[in-house]
């Protein structure tokens, strides 16, 4: 490896040479944003040298990212990568991990290509390496976003002490029906908010240096409007009016280029009749030229070829020459660039420029992770044994998971449970390592790490207290209709009989959301519900305890349940964690960052809709020929924001610095907050604006500001928030992006449905 270094850099000095003589104007206009702090004058200079030496099959290599067969992600595998690796056909790997394995690889491109470029390592590292954090919704209805870059940073810490370099997240994609299963792995349906969290993950995965060893490369995926997927189905079409496209999905996306995150992922839909991997619109015109992103794009799996059924285009070839001429840089297991650019480049259909820049992109991001300077730098065994579930990541996993709980309902304080209560728990997710740690769990193990609920119980308050039974089975492929089985009801309701309480775990199996688990009914799946009504029978308080990965329809439980705690999918602690909240050594906090809807007939339902020119009057018992349905109100069941604690708040003393904001002038606003129930707790202070007028239509409110705030219990605490004229910007009539002068409301309290208001205008 030595003597290779060496050769590379006599080599790069005499290219230098050359190069300031026959400098390449397209190769020195990518440069590093500032964040990523890397010299880039040197780091420019060695890549031009690189790339002068590099043959056309070197190059193509670089663009390849194939999938180790340690963990399999999608429907293809090439078996044949290691001798790919050598032969220096890839560039890239993916689902590797572990210091010995990844060095092991490593090896095999450094010392057996001609040049010994570095690998790079990609995984998804979404909410955890190893020790599993909630799932990404649990984390964001956290509404803290220290804690959620905490996770990330912690994730980076242990991901990149396995070899790791890259992980494919965020996943920052608006998210507003509940039927998509991948609604689990963003941060809800809030556009604001949105942003925030996808900063905040950026940050944690990429610090402050991607020099430091324990940085790892973020991905921003999936580019674009994956959310907005027709009825809710995965991978289905996608048809936007460019207003929707800029207000509600492309922000979190521009957040990320702001936040210097340093790849794109391509999305496997289409958008308006282009398929996401082949559109120009997105790729160049808005993500390069417009946003100035300087990273590289990499595709979804396979989303090269998916063009081919997308029907924009015939073959393979043709859709590999889409893909690298709108920008794509990186082909996910696809092989259609290792196959058919050097064709396409013989044949004049694919600039050697244009791969250049691309290859440019690649080798800039290894020289940032300094690869070149040592390729087995993340590597390192003893690091991977230092850094692997420690404590203090453990710790933070069981923080961060009480914080995401949110309390859908509590009557009569049924929680907290006192610890000498006889508890019948019931629910096979009461018992179940696997659905603990949810979808996309990284490396985190199936078995043995995670903490059930049940595990966690017994902690807190000992086998002798508890009477535990399964109760139903479930299965991924359920409706709730299957509910012929009750052979587990008997056993339940017997240990329902013994005890004070009954907590009932329920939900979906982790493997019902997330990619490609799309549902038609939101219910509880499977026979919970029925169990759940014989439970009731015995006039028992039933605590219910949600592990799921989505919003479900929830009007009956809501009705007949004495509390309802949303516990998500919470990860390694998770069992711990629901334990802490239901014996009260932690209280609840979390705010759902995603509506829920009384029925899927609402669906897609989300707080900052339109007014509509027949809005309802809800002061009205019957509103004809208004926008409404017959069978149910047009409110959700749950508002977004929305969340109890053990303690109450009360908002008080509102008050605006000013009436007036001018693109020179902000407005501060503050509230009072008293804390005024039993408990020290925190309260998520929500401000949302309404644009009474505008060019086009304006939502009936929208959130522009949050805080997360510990308040002691009888104490008060003044909040303050500012609004600039930033903040009442929008896409107006002509499409530009400006504020407009008139009157706005302001609402501030604990959720979307805030009623303390004040006014202003802009000028
Ligand atoms: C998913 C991506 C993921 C990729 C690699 C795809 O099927 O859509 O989110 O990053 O696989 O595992």
């Amino acid at each position: 490896m030595k003597n290779r270094v060496i050769l590379l850099l006599v080599f790069a000095v005499g290219i230098y040479f050359i190069s300031t003589i026959y400098s390449n104007s397209n190769l020195k206009e990518s440069n590093l944003p500032k964040s990523w702090k890397v010299n880039d004058e040197i780091i420019n200079l060695k890549i031009d040298s690189l790339i002068k030496i590099m043959t056309l099959d070197e190059k193509i290599g670089q663009t390849v990212l194939l999938t180790s067969t340690r963990d399999v992600t999608g429907p293809s595998v090439n078996k044949n990568y290691e001798r790919l690796i050598k032969e220096g056909k890839v560039g890239n790997i993916f689902n590797a991990y572990g210091a010995e394995f990844t060095k092991g690889l490593q090896k095999m491109a450094v010392e057996n290509t001609r040049l010994g470029i570095p690998l790079l390592f990609g995984y998804d590292v979404i909410h955890g390496h190893k020790t599993i954090f909630p799932i990404s919704l649990g984390e964001s209805a956290s509404f803290d976003l220290e804690a959620i870059e905490k996770s990330s940073r912690i994730a980076a810490i242990e991901a990149s002490s396995e070899g790791l370099h890259w992980t494919f997240a965020p996943m920052i994609d608006i998210a507003r029906d509940p039927r998509w299963g991948r609604v689990s792995e963003g941060s809800g349906e809030d556009v604001y908010y949105g942003c925030e969290v996808a900063k905040a993950r950026i940050r944690g995965f990429q610090g402050s240096d991607l020099k430091n060893i324990n940085t790892i490369l973020a991905c921003a995926k999936h580019y674009a409007a994956y959310g907005a997927t027709q009825a809710g189905r995965d991978y289905h079409t996608v048809d936007l009016s460019d207003r929707e496209l800029r207000t509600t999905y492309l922000p979190p996306f521009k957040a990320a280029v702001d936040q210097g995150v340093a790849t794109f992922m391509t999305s496997f839909n289409e958008l308006n009749g282009v398929p996401a991997t082949g559109n120009k619109y997105l790729l160049k015109d808005i993500l390069r030229n417009e946003w100035g992103f300087k990273g590289f794009v990499v595709t979804d799996y396979q989303s090269i070829n998916e063009m081919v059924a997308h029907g924009i285009v015939e073959n393979n070839k043709d859709a590999a020459e889409l893909a690298i001429n709108v920008g794509v840089d990186m082909d996910l297991q696809g092989e259609v660039y290792s196959k058919y650019l050097k064709e396409l480049i013989e044949e004049g259909k694919v600039s050697e420029d244009q791969l250049n820049i691309t290859v440019r992109r690649i080798l800039e991001l290894k020289y940032a992770l300094g690869l070149f300077e040592d390729p087995y730098r993340y590597s390192n065994i003893e690091r991977q044994e230092k850094n692997i579930m420690t404590e203090e990541h453990l710790e933070a996993a069981r923080d961060i998971a009480r914080k995401s709980m949110v309390l859908l309902k509590n009557n009569n304080n049924t929680m907290p449970l006192s610890k000498d209560t006889k508890i019948a728990l019931i629910g096979s997710l009461a018992n179940s390592e696997r659905d603990m740690i949810g979808s996309w769990s990284g490396a985190g193990k199936h078995k043995d790490d995670p903490v059930t609920v049940l595990e966690g119980f017994i902690e807190k308050i000992g086998k002798e207290n508890i009477f535990y039974a399964e109760g139903t089975k479930l299965n991924r492929y359920m409706r709730r209709t299957d509910a012929s089985n009750k052979s587990g009801f008997n056993e339940a309701i017997n240990a329902a009989k013994k005890a004070d309480i009954i907590v009932a775990a329920m939900g979906e199996l982790q493997s019902m959301s997330g990619e490609a688990s799309c549902r038609t009914d939101l219910d509880l799946p499977g026979n919970q519900k029925e169990l759940l009504v014989e439970l009731k029978k015995l006039n028992k308080p039933i605590i219910l305890i949600l592990l799921n990965g989505r919003p479900l329809t929830l009007e009956w439980e809501d009705q007949e349940m004495d509390a309802i705690l949303e516990a998500w999918f919470p990860g390694t602690m998770g069992g711990h964690a629901i334990a802490d909240i239901v014996f009260g050594d932690a209280i609840p906090s979390g705010k759902l960052p995603v509506t829920f809807p009384r029925s899927l007939g609402q669906v897609p339902i989300y707080y900052n809709m339109k007014n509509t020119g027949r809005p309802i009057d809800p002061n009205e018992k019957v509103n004809p020929y208004k926008s409404m349905y017959l069978d149910n109100p047009n409110s959700p069941l749950y508002p977004f924001g929305y969340g109890l604690s053990y303690t109450t708040f009360q908002y008080s003393n509102l008050v605006l610095s000013n009436d007036h904001i001018t693109n020179t002038k902000e407005i501060r606003v503050s509230v009072n907050v008293k804390n005024t129930g039993e408990y020290d707790g925190e309260e998520v202070v929500q401000l949302y604006i309404k644009d009474l007028v505008g060019s086009v239509t304006r939502p009936v409110r929208e959130l522009k500001g949050f805080q997360k705030v510990f308040i002691e219990k009888g104490k008060t605490k003044t909040v303050e928030f500012e609004l600039t004229g930033e903040d009442l910007k929008f896409y107006d009539i002509n499409m530009d992006y400006v504020a407009e002068p008139g009157d706005f409301k302001l609402f501030i309290g604990c959720n979307s449905n805030a009623t303390l208001s004040s006014e202003f205008t802009y000028q």
